[in-house]
């Protein structure tokens, strides 16, 4: 048997259920039980009634799925797989950062720590930011927290002004317009899918911008044969998939390879997810206030966000 069969098995003997997010190894997708964007992952970890999730993922996506369902016990194959844009905001500074705008309400993007989702009033993804914002009213005053390059985009659509953290994902703040220009003059039949979380000459390029799950309805979709994507390699894979005869592509992040990987996502292995399942942990812990602070703005969102129909 090899490592993936056996993950398989020790999945159905424990009672667990493996959620992945798109930015992992192709091995983690192909046996995981559902793969989505981190909006899927949250609306997902509400509806198990399994005795374990294990998370495929990044740290606070694992620990979104402990605050949205506590009782589940929520395990992590490396406690290391963190996120930049988590980490550009520790919660002491922004309290400080937050009292200088007491009438200022808070939304704050999910890839945060559990800690700031406590000071926050709605939490909102990639995939649900823009419609979230534009269902405040315009004269409302807004803190829009960690990612600077969303919230601006978020601002540039909407006309606002929301006051933002000064924070970027390391992984997509690193693409340059050059090298999508070059790209682009190469393949210029193709389209180009970019992540809001890229800075704002990639945007200005994209023919589309949306979030993981979105990106890759669009290039199911599109009658474009080629595809130019400013974001994360581990997308390629579903895209692939999805559309065997079209040509994908990663805007590099220099000239040695076609990939842009994220350091924390790719810390995941399949041996290390072997090990986590066998032993069951490093577990996900949160102390029992923590959890029910932040929760609110994650349901919050999730409410928003059946309403306006962006999930079901
Ligand atoms: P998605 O909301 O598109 O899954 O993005 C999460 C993320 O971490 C992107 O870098
Ligand atoms: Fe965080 Fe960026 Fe990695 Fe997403 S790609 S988990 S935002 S560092």
């Amino acid at each position: 048997m090899n490592l993936s069969e056996k993950i398989k098995k020790l999945l159905k003997e424990k009672n667990a259920v493996l959620l992945a997010h798109y930015y992992q190894i192709s091995e983690i997708q192909d046996i995981a039980d559902y793969i989505g964007d981190s909006l899927a992952l949250a609306k997902k970890a509400t509806e198990i009634n399994t005795k374990i999730i294990l998370f495929c993922g990044v740290h606070f996506m694992a620990e979104t799925a402990k605050i949205l369902n506590p009782k589940t016990k929520v395990i992590i194959p490396d406690l290391e797989a963190g996120c930049s844009l988590a980490d550009s905001c520790p919660a002491n500074d922004f309290k400080i950062f937050k009292e200088k705008y007491p009438k200022h309400k808070v939304i704050s993007y999910i890839n945060c720590t559990a800690e700031i989702k406590t000071m926050t009033d709605i939490v909102c993804t990639s995939g649900n930011a823009l419609k979230l914002v534009e269902s405040f009213s315009k004269e409302e005053k807004i803190i829009f927290a960690p990612d600077k390059n969303l919230g601006g985009y978020i601002n540039r659509q909407t006309g606002r002004n929301m006051i933002l953290w000064d924070g970027v994902c390391k992984v997509h703040d690193i693409l340059k317009n050059e090298t999508v220009i070059k790209l682009k003059v190469k393949n210029p039949k193709a389209k180009l899918l970019a992540h809001p979380e890229c800075n704002a000459d990639v945007l200005k390029l994209a023919d589309f911008i949306g979030s993981t799950a979105q990106m890759l309805e669009y290039a199911k979709n599109s009658n474009s044969k080629k595809i130019i994507i400013a974001s994360e390699t581990g997308l390629l894979h579903q895209m692939r998939k999805d559309s065997p005869k079209k040509e994908f592509m990663v805007v590099p992040t220099d000239e040695t390879c076609l990939c842009n990987d994220c350091e924390y996502m790719k810390k995941n292995t399949l041996q290390k997810v072997y090990n986590c399942l066998k032993n069951e942990k490093p577990e996900i812990i949160l102390d029992n206030n923590t959890i029910e602070k932040a929760k609110k703005p994650i349901e919050k969102m999730l409410q928003i966000s059946q309403k306006l129909n962006i999930i079901k």
